[in-house]
């Protein structure tokens, strides 16, 4: 195999005539998988090295570098060029995968190289997205490792069908057939299940490059490709253009009232002028009138172009829908079910609100159930209520609104997600959808006569939820008992939801982990908003110690009728008091996970009131919540009448 020399090109018909046939060349995105002990960093430098893209000074200060640390003697240390680089990235910007360009003449590649560390699953997960093949790596010594399983399990659920099995460090095992066999068939039969469409083993040595670019002598017995032969032969025919058209519309282009145009880079498919499309959420149908890039207009355009489209009729588009092939219609569900991938350090939260972005859309998300997590060792199913940092899941979700999708097994581009914290903005998980759920839309909402303004005006007020958080002992119960006293010495009609009460029946089922604490918020929002619907001005009393579900409360009801009561008592005073003696046994150990010693509580940043328990007596402070309620016309004033 040669490799591309431009400094060989010595005329400029020369030139030229080599960028075009590097131009034309056929890309592959690849990810390798394994630690450094496998000898990753000094495969892809072999890689870089051998297909001379580095530049000069990077050579020399390499060539530099190993006499100075290396651990080969006098050869190049492939494995201090990526490490080197490695380490320039954790100085610098922190990306979690680099990707690394080489060429042959037959083909250009980009490598995606994941640091083999602690957070393998999300950084695996983060490259292989955008990869056709993986290159699994084994050290021959030490053959196939838990480790081994779960990159190629991870491989597997993003969608790659193509593997290299590549047996590293063969010389050190005397270039052994043997032991080459037995790896490969023990990795052939755990791999059996996995869906790979290729799987080709390579017995090869990084360091000395054999069977890397140049076939080896030293392995007489091994008949199949090199590793970069393979690499620039294997098909991996799985062409986003193939599938059925979709563009998710990023935004709506009105320049002027001429022209209305819908912009977007096209997910997958081909789409022609006259093609016959449907905006998959209304069900609106139209033709394509022209495709607008900004090199002019095209008759057709695929995959990955960004362009902009005109129809042939008015209809209703906005970002975020998905503008598809009439004949090939994407789901469209608030409801699916898919594999999880959780990023972050906080665990998820079923029954939290995360906003969840697919395409150009963004919507409000929670997890309703996790069916099981994934033994990413073994391909088990395990029990849980809650994944953590790097763990696999399937979960159920349910969205605020429907969205269009494909399941992730017919389109990688439609069927993805990515979660993100309403709070931080991070990005905490990564989905792919495997089916959309029909159960939600049989059923529902029943209409009926007598709404909530009837019920509420008979009853002479306008309904609220009064929200009380703070720290166990606070005083919450104690005010919300003396408002509801006010309230119904005034006439008015409300109810008092208790933390204590409600875990005796409703909640019973609840503990105090983080899980069980959303899912004890959860179910008593939902509560208040139906007593809401019922008219009633609704008293609510849990620590509720996480910002994320009073803001989903809030959300729940109208504008104007959440009102955010932050029950304020430092923790030593509240201690201090300790009306129930819990706090005696949290310090003591007897209570794990309790408010403010062992477990968080998240102050309101901006409650509508703020009552400082310290600085004024139960009543008073009561008082002053009625006076705000009459305020606002929850409570008519003294002076209304009605
Ligand atoms: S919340 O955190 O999920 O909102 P909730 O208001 O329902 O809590 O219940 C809190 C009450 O449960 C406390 O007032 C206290 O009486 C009791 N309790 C028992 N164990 C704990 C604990 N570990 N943390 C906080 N409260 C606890």
């Amino acid at each position: 195999m040669t490799v591309l020399d431009p400094a060989a090109a010595t005329d400029a018909s020369t030139f030229t005539d080599y960028l075009g046939r590097h131009e034309r060349k056929s890309l592959l995105r690849f990810l390798t998988c394994g630690s450094v002990d496998d000898g990753k960093s000094t495969l892809i430098g072999r890689l870089l090295y051998d297909s001379k893209l580095l530049f000069e000074d990077q050579l020399l200060s390499l060539e530099k570098d190993s006499r100075k640390h290396g651990t080969v003697g006098d050869d190049i240390d492939l494995a201090l060029l990526v490490d080197g680089l490695e380490a320039e990235r954790e100085q610098g910007i922190t990306i979690d995968v680099a990707y690394r360009f080489f060429s042959t003449d037959k083909r250009k590649f980009i490598v995606a190289d994941t640091p083999g560390h602690e957070q393998y699953t999300r950084n695996m997960a983060t490259g292989a997205s955008t990869s056709n093949l993986a290159v699994i790596l084994i050290d021959a010594r030490r053959g196939v490792l838990t480790q081994t399983r779960r990159h190629s399990f991870i491989v597997s659920l993003v969608g790659i069908r193509h593997v290299v099995l590549a047996v590293n460090k063969i010389d050190l095992v005397d270039f052994s057939e043997a032991v080459f066999g037995e790896i490969v068939a023990e990795y052939r039969a755990f791999a059996a299940d996995l869906g790979f469409e290729t799987l080709t083993a390579i017995p090869l040595s990084a360091r000395y490059g054999d069977n890397v670019l140049e076939r080896s002598a030293r392995l007489p017995w091994y008949a199949g490709p090199t590793l970069v032969e393979h690499l620039e032969d294997v098909i991996v025919d799985d062409v986003a253009a193939d599938r059925p058209f979709r563009l998710p519309v990023q935004w709506v282009n009105r320049p002027n009232l001429d022209f209305r145009g819908f912009s977007g880079t096209i997910a997958s498919g081909i789409v022609r002028r006259g093609d016959a499309i449907v905006v998959a959420k209304s069900g609106r149908t139209s033709t394509v009138k022209s495709i607008v890039t900004f090199d002019g207009e095209l008759d057709a355009a695929s995959a990955g172009e960004a362009v902009t489209l005109t129809l042939a009729d008015e209809i209703d588009i906005s970002r975020g829908d998905v503008l598809s092939a009439a004949a090939d219609r994407p789901e469209v569900s608030d409801q699916f079910v898919a594999h999880l991938i959780w990023m972050a350090d906080e665990p998820l939260l079923p029954g939290r609100p995360y906003l969840l972005k697919i395409g150009a859309r963004q919507v409000t998300a929670q997890v309703t159930a996790i069916r099981h997590k994934i033994d990413v060792n073994t391909g088990g199913e395990l029990p849980a209520k809650s994944l953590a940092l790097n763990e696999v899941g399937i979960a159920n979700l349910s969205l605020s609104e429907p969205v269009a999708f494909d399941p992730y097994a017919v389109n990688r581009e439609t069927g993805a997600f990515i979660v993100i914290d309403r709070l931080s903005n991070l990005t905490v998980g990564a989905g792919m959808i495997d089916h959309g759920l029909r159960r939600a839309g049989n059923i529902h909402w029943q209409a009926l006569d007598v709404d909530k303004r009837a019920r509420a005006l008979a009853k002479g007020q306008k309904p609220a939820v009064v929200w009380f958080t703070g720290l166990s002992g606070a005083g919450k119960s104690t005010i919300a008992n003396l408002v509801e006293k006010k309230l119904t010495a005034l006439g008015r009609h409300a109810y008092i939801l208790d933390g204590d009460n409600v875990r005796h029946g409703l909640n019973r089922d609840l503990g105090f982990s983080d899980a069980d604490r959303v899912e004890n918020i959860r179910r008593v929002a939902e509560t208040a908003k139906l007593f809401v619907d019922a008219g009633l001005i609704v008293l609510v009393s849990f620590i509720s110690p996480f910002r994320a579900e009073r803001q989903l409360a809030r959300e729940l009801v109208e504008e104007g009728e959440f009102v955010e009561v932050f029950v304020d008592t430092p923790l030593d005073v509240a201690e201090a008091r300790d009306p129930k003696g819990l706090y005696a046994k949290a310090r003591a150990g007897e209570i794990a996970r309790f408010t403010g010693i062992s477990s968080p509580y998240e102050a309101p940043d901006r409650p509508e009131i703020h009552l400082d328990t310290t600085s004024a007596a139960a009543d008073l402070l009561a008082e002053q919540v009625v006076a705000h309620l009459q305020e606002i016309g929850i409570v008519p004033g003294a002076d209304v009448t009605i």
